[in-house]
């Protein structure tokens, strides 16, 4: 897969855009607060709907002006290519463009562009709270898979509703509730989802494994983990975890309803990254933290590559600090050659002379991007 055309229009500090991307490596240099991670972020919206970290789409407007578009045109090897856009306004709901025709639900676009990105707000499913690494796993796994993703959706909606019961049969006890309605729901689309996550942290655990072993030269061994929020054996069929499942809730009816919450299920799930056999959460450096997150994410890239029959394009922002040159290296040598990837920096001492020749070198300055030449 290769991203032949970005084109930006006021998207946050960059009034106007328009490049084609080196197949290979392409290089954002410069210094903070330029625009070089506003880049990155246009370019994920449009593989995963939404930005890692807008909290409204409004922010993506360029202060001052009332509407934003970002359009990409997307090469791809197993089916036929594709220009996809979307565009924000102020006054009116968000909608995206493919080839040409009008979507509403942005859910749409899933599929026709994969991307593996790296952020340094991802350090945070390791290092951060369960949340992060669940809101980690949602996003990959949506990526490969459209059911997964309103599953995800319909789990949400019965959460609420089946709290909100739960709380009216602790503060109201004796009447009649239709509970076990709202269980089914669960276990239904909870049992695909872990059934889901397990299939894929299966896979990703040997390929991170791999990849951290390599990016470390054979320093340190990385081991992920699946916890769910509740027993059952590694591997398991989706009947076996949703009798499993089902069992479970029956036995924490009465705790669920004396705290009025559902205890478990998908919400509660956890992941667990071992670093030489200790929980890396706790106990890696912030180096270590970041290579675990490094191997995780190239992972994605490799099953991302087996599920969609070709590669995902790559985007690391600011990935390269924290790093030791060992790790460095070994890094920019698993990016360079494999994929097209567009890695940020502030500097471009990191590369090797036959990296910068083969890449394209752009430096952001202001919302500006222009190409440049390195000798
Ligand atoms: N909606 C917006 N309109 C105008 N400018 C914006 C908008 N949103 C963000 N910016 C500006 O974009 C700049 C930040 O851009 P970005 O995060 O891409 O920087 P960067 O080049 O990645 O820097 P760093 O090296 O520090 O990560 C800030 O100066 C910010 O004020
Ligand atoms: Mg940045």
């Amino acid at each position: 897969m290769l991203l032949r055309e970005v084109e930006l229009v006021n998207f946050r500090n960059i009034p106007e855009l328009k490049l084609t991307p080196n197949p290979g490596l392409n290089l954002l240099v410069g210094e903070n607060g330029q625009g070089k991670s506003n880049f990155l972020e246009a370019v994920l919206i449009l593989a995963i709907t939404k930005s890692l970290r807008a909290g409204k789409d409004s922010e993506l407007i360029r202060i001052g002006e009332d509407n934003s578009l970002v359009r990409c045109t997307v090469e791809r090897e197993i089916d036929s290519d594709a220009r996809l856009e979307m565009l924000f306004s102020r006054t009116e709901r968000k909608y995206i463009r493919i080839n040409g025709s009008k979507h509403t639900r942005s859910l749409d676009i899933l599929g026709y562009m994969n991307a593996v990105f790296f952020g340094s707000m991802d350090l945070d499913i390791v290092s951060g709270e369960p949340t992060y690494r669940r809101r980690y796993l949602n996003m990959e796994i949506s990526q490969i898979s459209p059911r997964y993703c309103m599953d995800l959706s319909s789990l949400k909606k019965t959460l609420e509703q089946r709290n909100h019961l739960l709380k009216e049969m602790r503060d109201h006890p004796g009447r009649d509730y239709a509970l076990d309605a709202w269980d089914s729901q669960l276990v239904q689309y909870g049992s695909d989802i872990i059934s889901r996550r397990e299939i894929i942290l299966g896979r990703l655990n040997p390929l991170a494994s791999n990849i951290h072993s390599y990016l470390t030269d054979g320093a340190e061994n990385l081991e992920i983990r699946y916890l769910p929020s509740f027993p059952f054996p590694s591997g398991a069929k989706p009947e076996e975890i949703r009798c499993k499942f089902a069992d479970e809730l029956i036995s924490k009816r009465s705790e669920e309803i004396r705290r009025g919450v559902t205890l478990i299920g998908p919400q509660r799930d956890d992941i667990l990254f071992m670093v030489d056999g200790k929980d890396a959460r706790l106990y890696a450096s912030q180096g270590q933290q970041r290579t675990v997150t490094l191997s995780l994410k190239l992972a994605e890239y490799e099953l991302i590559n087996e599920f969609a029959g070709e590669p995902p394009i790559v985007l690391l922002d600011d990935v390269l600090s924290d790093l030791d040159d060992s790790r460095r290296n070994q890094l920019l040598n698993w990016v360079f050659g494999r994929c097209q990837s567009f890695i940020t920096c502030t500097n471009l001492r990191s590369f090797t002379p036959e990296m910068l020749e083969r890449a394209d070198v752009y430096r952001v300055n202001d919302g500006d991007v222009k190409k440049i030449n390195v000798e």
